[in-house]
């Protein structure tokens, strides 16, 4: 997957890795995946809750060029804005993506009723989980996908999430074994 990237992305993404605990970023594979997934579901209006220095957002964002799409990406830390923007800059994605400062349970609950996303990444406070799966769920357009990190690493902090979205007839939805653990969910409905 990596082979299709410019330089500069291979070389910033590596560097990235580097301080991967620092800033609490994705694995690798857990990128490449939801590079592959945003192609493959041809996904155009993704929100990511936890932006960190971009690590993640470079990932989405890459796949985004390939499908037209742009992304939305909150985070609430502001020291952490400044460097991801230069990330995204320096991996040529900065101009479909729209970083936004705040808490992501703020934003959500401002967004407009007919802002519509077909993709969302939830990875931002662990134990609002559920809160962000409440506010998420009626901007999230039928057989858009919600995937959730960390499901696995902070298993009590998600569970509640991960009990209410089991028991949701609107989604089909499996946590799939990924470093963190990532918990896959399509809206049926
Ligand atoms: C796990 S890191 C995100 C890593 C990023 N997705 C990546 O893989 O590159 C979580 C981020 O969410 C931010 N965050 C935590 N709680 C938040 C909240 N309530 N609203 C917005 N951002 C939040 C933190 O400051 C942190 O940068």
């Amino acid at each position: 997957m990596i082979e299709n990237f410019d330089e500069i992305t291979k070389q910033t993404l590596l560097e990235l890795e580097n301080t991967q605990k620092q800033f609490w970023n994705i694995a690798r594979v857990t990128g490449e995946f939801l590079n592959l997934l945003i192609r493959t579901a041809k996904s155009k209006n993704v929100l990511e809750l936890g932006t960190s220095n971009g690590y993640s957002g470079i990932w989405i964002a890459k796949a985004l060029k390939e499908t037209g799409g742009k992304l939305t990406t909150v985070e609430f830390y502001e020291k952490r804005i400044k460097p991801a923007r230069e990330n995204f800059e320096k991996c040529g994605v900065l101009d479909i993506i729209t970083t936004i400062e705040g808490s992501a349970i703020k934003i959500l609950e401002y967004l407009p009723e007919d802002t519509k996303f077909d993709f969302v990444f939830i990875d931002a406070n662990k134990s609002e989980t559920l809160k962000y799966f409440e506010l998420i769920n009626p901007h999230l357009i039928q057989g858009g996908i919600l995937a959730v990190d960390n499901v696995l690493s902070h298993r009590e902090k998600v569970k509640p999430f991960i009990d209410a979205i089991a028991q949701n007839p609107d989604y089909q939805n499996v946590v799939l074994n990924l470093p963190a653990g990532l918990s896959l969910a399509r809206k049926l409905r």
